[in-house]
């Protein structure tokens, strides 16, 4: 049993879609998995209604029972994964210190890297662990180098998975499947899968 909480102030992080991925990349390794989805946006919600998937259980839940949903969920499942909203700052301490891991989605911005540095600072008071994964990095130049910068300023440990910007992850949403399971020999699909690997590493 081990819960991972995916949590980022900024929306349109990827919070949703990594979760996901994470969550079907478990899924191909034979692991049962809570989906708990605390997020009034319900996108990770609709995202396991489409997938029909027995070895996936959805915690569709309410704020005041968030604590509750991720104790449930950890109890009947194998993996859990929780998928936050952007700012609902109690929730968000509920499921942080529930957490065995949380994973912060960065686009690799200056907005998005000053939003990383207070979550950080918000794991931090929750005893929470954190590690920042770069998400819709391009093939190179952009404002990575400056974002990786501030991120290790603000004392982010950065995960060496990262995931390009790639329409493979947002097709998900479109059939309630992962980049791995569509195509399984595509770029997105090994980027999903070496995010699982260095997850379950980091669960030890
Ligand atoms: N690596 C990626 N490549 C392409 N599109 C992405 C990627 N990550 C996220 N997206 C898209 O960006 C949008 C926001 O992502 P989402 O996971 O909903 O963010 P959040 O849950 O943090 O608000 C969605 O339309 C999603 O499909
Ligand atoms: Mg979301």
């Amino acid at each position: 049993m081990a819960v991972v909480v995916f949590a980022q102030q900024k929306g349109g992080s990827g919070k949703t879609t990594l979760a996901a991925h994470l969550a079907a990349a478990w899924r191909q390794a034979g692991m049962t998995v809570g989906l708990v989805d605390v997020d009034p946006q319900r996108s990770l919600s609709r995202w396991a209604e489409l997938r029909r998937d027995g070895g996936v259980s959805l915690y569709s839940s309410k704020d005041w029972r968030a604590g509750s949903d991720i104790r449930d969920a950890a109890k009947g499942c194998d993996r859990v994964v929780v998928d936050c909203p952007g700012a609902a700052e109690s929730l968000l301490r509920t499921a942080l210190r529930a957490s065995n891991l949380v994973v912060l989605p960065c686009q690799p911005t200056q907005l998005d890297a000053w939003a990383t540095g207070a979550m950080l600072e918000m794991c931090a008071k929750e005893k929470a662990r954190a590690r920042v994964v770069l998400n819709r990095v391009p093939a190179r130049g952009g404002t990575l180098e400056e974002a990786e910068r501030l991120l290790a300023e603000s004392g982010a440990e950065l995960m060496q998975a990262r995931l390009g910007n790639r329409v493979a992850f947002s097709n998900a949403f479109l059939t309630g499947r992962s980049a791995g399971e569509m195509q399984p020999r595509s770029i997105a699909a090994a980027e999903a899968k070496a995010l699982e690997q260095e997850v379950e590493a980091l669960l030890g």
